[in-house]
């Protein structure tokens, strides 16, 4: 491998990608593959803490790795692996387990709501220290996330200097990599909660391998502020404040260009325009998509997953070493 620095990031084979995960986090993946050596997981040990069907894990899992191939993640530059075909990252996640605080678990916003709504389980309070295993195993120094992760990194980053504290400098203390514009898309029917894939209203977002005419129809009926101006005011519009953050990611240009294009247009005019650069943005990303076999997914995935246990295995003979494991 090289000496450039490293980024990991994972993604969650649940449902289908939406554009809040390729504007937070996707679209990041792809542009760092330039200056970093870049590790993508499709973390299918985490997509278990929450009740599933053993079916569409599988599929999920396919499909998700699919959908970063379209978007340009490249096999010749980036490792892209499935977490359970590499053990490594369950038994680091055992070993920073008993140095992670059970406060510190239950601080976790994400346990907190998911655990409200799916029951708990010891996966579900684990799943960061889990996380924090994924990033550690391969010593990176930086994570694209969406903000709705920020809390996971700072957990990571924390046991990464508790681990070095305690049994030796081991582990770079990795950075978070979030994007200025796009960080925390919000849901179409409700601008006031992030657009999640667990939202049992499927018109809330938008998924990436949604037709033209349904992106259209999501992006008409998004839910808007009162007044008529075209404005970005998170606190006051976030419905348009939002459909903004979504025009510019796909568009290129800033929010204050469309803006100053947008604001007096009506509201109608503004949405048809947005709905017309997602459409645009997509199709790329669908073509490829609909070219890629399973097989040839599989095939990149299993070679990933070769390197990558290499790597983590040099890590982990670090670790052992470290603990008084060896
Ligand atoms: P997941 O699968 O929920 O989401 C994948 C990525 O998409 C980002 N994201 C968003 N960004 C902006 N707006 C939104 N509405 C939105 N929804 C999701 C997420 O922040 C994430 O970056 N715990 C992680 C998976 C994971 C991971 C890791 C990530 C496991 N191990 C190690 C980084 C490093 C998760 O559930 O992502």
């Amino acid at each position: 491998m090289t000496d450039r620095k490293r980024v990991f990031s994972g993604i969650q084979p649940t449902g289908n990608i939406h554009i809040g995960n390729y504007i937070g986090a996707g679209r990041n993946y792809v542009t760092l593959q330039e200056e970093y050596e870049t590790i993508y997981c499709v973390v299918d040990l985490h997509a278990m803490t929450v009740p599933y069907d053993p079916k569409d894990l599988r599929a999920g899992k396919i499909n998700v790795a699919k959908m970063l191939l379209a978007m340009g993640i490249d096999p010749e530059r980036s490792l892209l692996y499935n977490q359970s075909d590499v053990p490594h990252h369950a038994e680091l996640s055992w070993i920073l387990g008993t140095i992670t605080s059970m406060g510190q678990l239950e601080r976790m916003t994400q346990y907190k709501e998911k655990s409200d709504k799916s029951g708990q389980n010891l996966g579900l309070f684990a799943y960061p220290v889990l996380m924090a295993a994924d990033i550690l195993v391969h010593r990176v120094h930086a994570v694209p996330v969406g903000e709705d992760q920020t809390q996971h990194l700072e957990l990571t980053r924390d046991l990464a200097e508790r681990f070095n504290h305690r049994f030796g400098e081991l582990f770079p203390v990795p950075e978070a990599i979030v994007p200025e514009v796009g960080a925390r898309i919000m849901s179409l029917t409700d601008p006031t909660s992030k657009m999640s894939k667990s939202d049992p209203s499927p018109r809330s977002r938008v998924h990436l391998t949604d037709t033209p005419d349904e992106i259209a129809s999501k992006i008409r009926s998004a839910v808007t502020d009162a007044g008529a101006e075209v404005a970005y005011e998170p606190e006051q519009k976030p419905g348009i404040s939002n459909l903004l953050e979504i025009f510019s990611a796909f568009d290129g240009r800033s929010i204050d260009e469309l803006v100053a294009e947008y604001r007096d247009s009506g509201y109608g005019v503004f949405k048809s325009a947005v709905a017309d650069a997602v459409i645009e943005g997509l199709r790329p990303l669908q073509e490829a998509y609909s070219a890629l076999s399973d097989d040839e997914v599989h095939r990149v995935m299993e070679a990933s997953a070769e390197k990558a246990r290499d790597m983590a295995s040099e890590t982990m003979r670090l670790v052992r070493e470290a603990v008084g494991l060896d």
